[in-house]
């Protein structure tokens, strides 16, 4: 089952935001997130807030765009009564889920509310995610033709084993097919991966990014298998059916990555995140490391604000509840103080390559760069150029950088 939401204040039903977000908004970007909260089956090792047929207690996804529909309006009223400027939207992620469960004039008519809310902004990036197997020609098309830009496939990986133990119910065989169909009809195409499944060796993994780089895409992410609490994966490797992954054999995936990208002339440009230049880098997820304002719709979907951030609901039956009654879906609420907001700026920062400005450092932070530099983690040259920015080494080991900076 997904994870339980965060503690903090109750949000105020009609979802109005205090003054202080209106500090600096000029500078700041609109992004809009719409969670889609649907999946046909639930993979053994995903916790994402998501439900099955079975599990939505009488919430139906026939309902769910008109819901979406009702919150962007909410979303455009509130961000006006708070005296925030007029912005254009830069980017929308449909994410889950699997928005391509709905029927495509679903994710239509939500794209429409928005651009009627708030416009696009010339050059807007819009993406879906999509799982393979849930798309054909004429969906891609018809995605196309409602102005997204940009497709995300779940491939995962591309041996068969492998997808047998995430529990992935796509052919690989399929992942051409839905690759050659988008790019024909003008999308562009980011490939997800993931590294380090139990039973996987680093010739598998190689032959997953042999499979992804034959694609060229535009854009890849390769993200190391977390266990998740309360997943079937993780009991079944607390009841041993499945062995433990290892954390050396994950960073020598890393390593391959990294090398076999970089010979295809991709770059990384966040620890997880690769483009084949800088054009094609993942705006919308640049804007949520580099603290720019975004909206989530939709069950369970995070927003951030000018510092304010809040969490609707998780249940799609509850949110419907909400948004039928004509109330925020927001569940809680916290204004981050200045402290909080340079903690998060530090964790966020770092682990994107144009990296981390020294001066966002407290004294022990600074100090501990110059160790981090000596034990190969930190690029020395950027350093003096008052950047904190990560080596190869750096990036296998994000998180402990990241408290050595803080000082924990
Ligand atoms: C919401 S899913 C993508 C869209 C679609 N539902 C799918 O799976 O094809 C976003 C991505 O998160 C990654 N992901 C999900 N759970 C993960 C986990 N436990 N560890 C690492 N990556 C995970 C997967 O690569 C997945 O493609
Ligand atoms: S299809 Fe995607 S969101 Fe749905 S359960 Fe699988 S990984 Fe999670």
């Amino acid at each position: 089952m997904p994870s339980a939401l965060p503690l903090a204040d109750p949000a105020p039903s009609d979802g109005l935001l205090p003054l202080s977000v209106t500090d600096d908004a000029a500078d700041r970007r609109l992004g809009i997130y719409v969670h889609v909260p649907f999946c046909r089956v639930r993979c053994g090792y995903c916790d994402f807030n998501t439900y099955t047929s079975d599990e939505l207690r009488g919430a139906k996804r026939t309902d769910y765009a008109g819901q979406a529909v009702e919150e962007i309006a909410l979303a455009s009223h509130v961000l006006e009564a708070s005296g925030l400027p007029e912005r254009p939207v830069s980017t929308v992620f449909f994410g889950g889920g699997t928005p391509t469960l709905l029927p495509v004039t679903d994710l239509a008519e939500m794209l429409a509310a928005i651009v009627v809310a708030w416009g696009l902004a010339p050059g807007a990036e819009v993406t879906t995610e999509a799982n393979p197997d849930s798309v054909d020609r004429d969906y891609l098309f018809a995605l196309k033709a409602a102005g997204f830009t940009r497709v995300s496939f779940g491939m995962q990986s591309a041996v068969t084993h492998v997808l047998a133990t995430l529990e992935r119910t796509h052919d690989p065989e399929r992942i051409p097919l839905v690759v050659a169909w988008a790019r024909e009809a003008g999308l562009q195409v980011s490939l997800d991966l993931i590294y380090g499944t139990p039973g996987e060796s680093l010739d598998d993994w190689n032959t997953s990014i042999d499979a992804v780089l034959a694609q060229h895409p535009d854009h890849i992410s390769a993200y190391a298998l977390i266990i998740e609490d309360g997943t079937k994966l993780a009991r079944q490797i607390r009841r041993g059916e499945v062995a433990t992954p290892s954390d050396d054999l994950q960073a020598d995936m890393y390593e391959l990555l990294d090398r076999k990208l970089d010979e295809a002339g991709f770059r990384w440009y966040e620890v997880s995140n690769f483009s084949r230049d800088a054009d094609h880098e993942s705006r919308h997820n640049l804007a949520y490391w580099q603290g720019h304002d975004w909206w989530g719709v939709g069950p369970g979907a995070h927003s951030h604000v000018g510092g304010v951030r809040w969490w609707n609901v998780k249940h799609p039956a509850a949110y419907a509840d909400r948004i039928l009654a004509g109330l925020s879906p927001a569940a809680g609420r916290e204004t981050l103080g200045p402290e909080t907001r340079r903690v998060e700026r530090v964790l966020l920062l770092t682990r994107i390559r144009s990296g981390l400005a020294l001066s966002e450092l407290g004294d022990a932070g600074r100090l501990a760069v110059a160790g981090l530099i000596a034990d190969g983690l930190v690029n020395a040259g950027a350093a003096l150029r008052g950047s904190v920015e990560l080596t190869l080494r750096g990036r296998l080991l994000a998180d402990a950088v990241v408290r050595r900076l803080l000082a924990e």
